[in-house]
C-alpha cells in the first residue's frame, strides 16, 4: 500500500493503473477509521482491482463553532487499518494541497440538502458536495462507497452524480454498529461515560418507530412522538435536533407514510452530535 499526499502523485499512479485496464474503487473518509469505514473498504476491495481511501478532514463542511480543530486524527493507525483491509492507496493531502486558495467554485444540491441536517447545519452539504466532486475528479473511480449511516449525505451525493453526469457508481453500504446498537462514528470518542451509556437509546428509538410502523401506524407525527418518548426517557442528557419519519426518497412527509419509509434521528450531547437512521418498506 502506498500513502500519497499530492494530487499529481495519486493521478500518476491511477492513470497507469487505468491504462492497464484496472478498475478503481474509492472510499472517501475524514479518517480516525473504525469498523464502519473498514466495511466500505472491504466492499471496495471485493469489487474493484484497485482501492483508494482518502483521509481528509474537509474544512468546507464544518461551520464556525463546529469541531474542525478538535476532529480526531490518527494517520498512522488509519494507514495500518487501510493496509490490513487490502487498500492499495491512501490519499492524505494537507489542506493546502486541496485548497491552495480560497474556493470560489461550490457545488450545492439545495433541495436534497434542505430538510433534517440542512436545518441544523445549513452550509454542511455544500461543503460535502464540493469536496466529493473534487475527490471524484482527482481519483476518477468507477465506484465510490458511502455509508447509509449518513443517509442524507448519500442522497446528496447520488443526486449530484446524476445531475452532473459524473461517471461513477455510488454504492451505499449498511450501518455498522457496536454490540449495544450504537452506530459507529469517529465522533463517539467525544461522549462522556454517562453519555455513552445513554447513546444506544437512538437504536431503541428507531426500533420503537419501526415497531409502530409494523403495527400499522401511518401518521409521521405519531411515529416521531414514539421515537422522542424513548429518547427523553433513555437519553435525558441529549437534545433532539430531529426525530423524523419521512419518505426515503424525498426525505419529507406529505400525508400518510407509504412505500419506502426512513426514520432519522439527530441528538446532541455535550460535545458529540449523534445521527442514526433505519427504514422499512410498507407494502
Ligand atoms: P466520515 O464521517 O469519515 O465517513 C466516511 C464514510 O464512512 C461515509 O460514507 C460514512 O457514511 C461512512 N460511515 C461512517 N460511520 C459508519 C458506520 N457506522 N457504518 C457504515 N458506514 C459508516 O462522511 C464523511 O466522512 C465526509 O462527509 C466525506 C464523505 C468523506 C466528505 O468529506
Amino acid at each position: 500500500m502506498i500513502t500519497l499526499t499530492t494530487i499529481a502523485e495519486l493521478r500518476a499512479q491511477l492513470d497507469a493503473d487505468r491504462a492497464s485496464g484496472l478498475r478503481v474503487g474509492f472510499v472517501p473518509t475524514m479518517g480516525f477509521l473504525h469498523d464502519g469505514h473498514v466495511s466500505l473498504i472491504d466492499a471496495a476491495v471485493a469489487a474493484n482491482d484497485r482501492t483508494v481511501v482518502s483521509i481528509f478532514v474537509n474544512p468546507l463542511q464544518f461551520a464556525e463553532g463546529e469541531d474542525l480543530e478538535d476532529y480526531p486524527r490518527d494517520l498512522d493507525a488509519d494507514a495500518a487499518r487501510c493496509e490490513a483491509a487490502g487498500a492499495d492507496y491512501v490519499f492524505a493531502p494537507p489542506v493546502e494541497e486541496m485548497y491552495p486558495r480560497p474556493v470560489d467554485t461550490v457545488v450545492t444540491v439545495p433541495d436534497v440538502s434542505a430538510p433534517l441536517e440542512g436545518v441544523h447545519r445549513p452550509t454542511h452539504f455544500a461543503g460535502v458536495a464540493t469536496v466529493v466532486n473534487k475527490l471524484f475528479a482527482i481519483v476518477g473511480p468507477c465506484r465510490a462507497y458511502f455509508g447509509a449511516k449518513d443517509w442524507q449525505q448519500v442522497a446528496v451525493v447520488t443526486r449530484m452524480v446524476s445531475d452532473l453526469s459524473i461517471p461513477v457508481e455510488v454504492v451505499p453500504c449498511p450501518i455498522v454498529r457496536e454490540s449495544d446498537g450504537l452506530a459507529m462514528s469517529s465522533r463517539n470518542v467525544y461522549l462522556s461515560s454517562a453519555e455513552r451509556d445513554q447513546a444506544p437509546a437512538l437504536r431503541r428509538a428507531l426500533d420503537a418507530g419501526l415497531a409502530a410502523l409494523r403495527a400499522g401506524e401511518r401518521d409521521s407525527g405519531s411515529v416521531e412522538a414514539r421515537m422522542r418518548a424513548v429518547l427523553s426517557e433513555d437519553a435525558p442528557g441529549g437534545v433532539v435536533d430531529y426525530a423524523a419519519a419521512v419518505s426515503a426518497d424525498g426525505l419529507t412527509a406529505d400525508g400518510p407514510l407509504a412505500g419506502d419509509v426512513r426514520l432519522l434521528l439527530a441528538v446532541k450531547f455535550s460535545k458529540a452530535r449523534l445521527i442514526d437512521n433505519d427504514g422499512l418498506t410498507i407494502s
